[in-house]
């Protein structure tokens, strides 16, 4: 029996996961496995040079049962935006979009039901499986979805934390890669992580990698605050473009508030109410401090009990489309009654 009101940000087992095989110059047909191991060759080009991109999307349980995917298309875009980037395959939309409605199908039972605060984590990611020595991109690609039942991914939820502006590494190169969700964006990453959350902070705010004035995302989100009546999120070309800030960008100036996407220097920290990084896992998870260790300075943002109240008013509207309870008025969601 799954506790869902506790579930934390971790895989776990579920009926089956679809699979699809890109080889001979054609897609392969949908196949179920419930099997999580997958068979590769020790030579594969997704185990040497990186060929690995991903994508992290969910679906959630409405008061009228029925179940909601929140923008799946965006996430195939982006998706595909990270496969050109490596020299991978691009994904068709009808197969992405069967392999997608037959997981949720076949795993409706793990959708968290209406009021828990979880949702059905879904992982979509493409490797190329061709044995490579030398450096050249696959012929063949795998593309797996499996899925998990969540909770939220800082344990906090919607409480405000900690952040610290990172200034001993880099998580993107300027004209690197840290614009698509590929996993060699986060490996490196990990070392900074670990040392952080032993210092108390829930994530490193990255700045932009070549001039090191401006604010970039943090580690797993998208960074945005709030000042007067202004929505602010970094512009920069090193960051993933956040299907959770778009949304937010739309809720926002559906709510009248001016939207800034712009360079965002370090030091106009001290000029915003609020402050949150957003994202697929993260949700909105405010942040009430940020410290630059280079100055020695600390950015405060309201209360560390309270969430400010254009991130809760953002909040409760986000995750309310999302679940049914609010009028879906951008067509976000692809309703299935299962
Ligand atoms: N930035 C990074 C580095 C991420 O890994 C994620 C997570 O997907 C995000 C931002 C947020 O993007 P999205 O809102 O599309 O999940
Ligand atoms: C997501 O928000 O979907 C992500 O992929 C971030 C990841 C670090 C959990």
């Amino acid at each position: 029996m799954i506790n869902w009101a506790q579930l934390p940000f971790a895989y776990a087992k579920t009926n089956t996961n679809i699979r699809c095989m890109f080889s001979k110059g054609t897609w392969g047909d949908i196949e179920t496995h419930s099997d999580e191991n997958i068979q590769l060759h020790m030579s594969a080009s997704c185990l040497h040079y990186g060929q690995e991109c991903f994508e992290g999307l969910k679906a959630f349980r409405g008061k009228d049962n029925k179940v909601r995917i929140f923008r799946w298309k965006e996430n195939l875009l982006r998706m595909n935006r990270s496969a050109a980037r490596l020299s991978m395959q691009e994904i068709p939309e009808h197969i992405f979009e069967k392999a997608l409605i037959t997981l949720i199908e076949q795993n409706a039972e793990f959708v968290p039901p209406y009021g828990t605060g979880a949702s059905l984590y879904i992982r979509p990611l493409l490797i190329g499986t061709s044995p490579r020595l030398g450096l050249s991109p696959s012929d063949d690609y795998l593309l797996v979805l499996f899925c998990s039942p969540v909770g939220p991914y800082f344990k906090t939820g919607v409480t405000p934390v900690k952040v610290i502006i990172e200034r001993d590494s880099d998580r993107a190169a300027p004209l690197g890669t840290g614009n698509v969700k590929v996993g060699g964006n986060y490996a490196p990453a990990l070392a900074t992580s670990l040392k952080i959350q032993k210092l108390g902070y829930s994530s490193a705010l990255y700045l932009d990698p070549k001039e090191k004035k401006y604010l970039d995302e943090c580690g797993p989100a998208n960074f945005f605050a709030i000042k007067g009546n202004s929505y602010i999120t970094p512009e920069s070309d090193s960051i993933l473009a956040s299907i959770t800030n778009m949304s937010l960008i739309d809720l926002a100036a559906h709510f009248g508030m001016t939207i800034e996407r712009r360079k965002v220097s370090v030091h106009e920290l001290a000029d915003f109410s609020e402050a949150a990084q957003c994202g697929t896992a993260a949700v909105i998870t405010p942040i009430y401090e940020i410290y630059d260790p280079l100055e020695d300075v600390t950015y405060s943002f309201g209360s560390q009990n309270q969430t400010g109240e254009t991130c809760l008013r953002l909040y409760n509207t986000l995750i309310g489309i999302q679940n049914g309870d609010v009028e879906d008025i951008f067509g976000w969601n692809t309703v299935l009654d299962i």
